[in-house]
């Protein structure tokens, strides 16, 4: 077997995991029903990679030596607020997707009032989650702080206005950078934190760690654009092609094919180094950066 196939075994499993605890926190809501109920299933049960989460788990894991509970609450918490992400930013309001994870968009197989509520719902469940399940209120506090500065409106939203205000426009290197630094990294860098906070990870490996993820995040939303000039449809279980329509700023648009390919190699380097004090410990880390810069869905 080679490292790869050892990899996406990993990954799997991470991801099978994830969405086991998907399912038992959901099925636990029983407050909620009808369509809010189906929608928030259908959107979640459509599968994603799940890197976000496996992140969380990979960095407790790696400062815990395993993975606990607070860890796996935390990883389900980022997996419900990114895929709220994707709803919203599939909404014919936002990007105007139809098809999102190898199935018709949350307002397609609803309607775009369902699909507003479902990621409303999926954002403050996340945090409820937070609230409720984690064993330790200074950890709890800490997690939830992390998870709304990275997904808020000095993070996830301030890319996503800033995307959608570059439509069309000039969007030179300094304005791609901020967009895809807030719409994308600083997510991937609060997976890391998440992770690590939940391990007990001391402010040096904190940092350390952090940077990382913030460098594959960037890393990440590179190889998205590429993907989306390069890749097919069904083969992304989401529409390609869709960034040069919209007239998006993209690494592709902006800065060329090749020059965005290096630069994804460039950030996946910067990403290892970050992890140079954890020795071999962090190989599932470096896997993770080669692995991200290389798919090719
Ligand atoms: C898509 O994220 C949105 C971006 C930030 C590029 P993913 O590629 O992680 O989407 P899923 O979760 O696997 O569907
Ligand atoms: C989305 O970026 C980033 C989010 C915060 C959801 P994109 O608009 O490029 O993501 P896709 O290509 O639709 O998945
Ligand atoms: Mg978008
Ligand atoms: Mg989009
Ligand atoms: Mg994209």
């Amino acid at each position: 077997m080679s490292v790869n196939d050892d990899f996406n075994n990993q990954l799997n499993a991470k991801a099978q995991f994830v969405n086991d605890t998907l399912s038992r926190l959901v099925a636990a809501q029983t407050d909620i029903a009808g369509d809010l109920k189906e929608a928030i299933t259908y959107t979640l049960k459509a599968g994603g990679k799940r890197v976000r989460s496996a992140l969380v788990l990979w960095c407790c894991e790696l400062i815990e030596g395993k993975i606990n509970r607070n860890a796996e609450i935390a990883a389900a918490a980022i997996e419900m607020v990114h895929t709220y992400s994707l709803v919203h930013d599939d909404l014919p309001a936002m990007d105007d997707d139809d098809f999102r994870r190898g199935q018709p968009t949350c307002h397609k197989a609803f309607d775009e009032a369902t699909a507003v509520l479902t990621g409303d719902a999926l954002l403050t469940l996340a945090f409820e989650i937070l609230a409720k399940e984690i064993d330790n209120p200074a950890v709890a506090v800490r997690l939830i702080g992390e998870l709304a500065q990275a997904a808020g409106p000095a993070g996830m939203i301030a890319g996503q206005m800033a995307d959608l205000k570059a439509e069309n426009g000039q969007g030179g290197r300094e304005i791609l950078e901020y967009i895809h630094t807030n719409k994308t990294a600083k997510m991937f860098r609060c997976a890391a934190a998440m992770g690590a906070i939940c391990g007990g990870a001391k402010d040096s490996e904190f940092d350390r760690l952090c940077e990382y993820g913030l460098k594959i995040g960037l890393g990440f939303q590179v190889a998205d654009d590429i993907l989306d000039v390069c890749a097919s449809s069904e083969h992304l279980g989401k529409t390609a092609g869709k960034d040069a329509k919209a007239g998006k700023v993209t690494y592709p648009s902006v800065i060329g094919m090749e020059e965005s390919k290096i630069f994804g190699e460039k950030l996946a380097d910067e990403a290892i180094t970050a992890l140079e004090p954890f020795g071999q410990r962090a190989d599932r880390l470096r896997d993770l950066a080669i692995a991200l810069l290389k798919r090719t869905k």
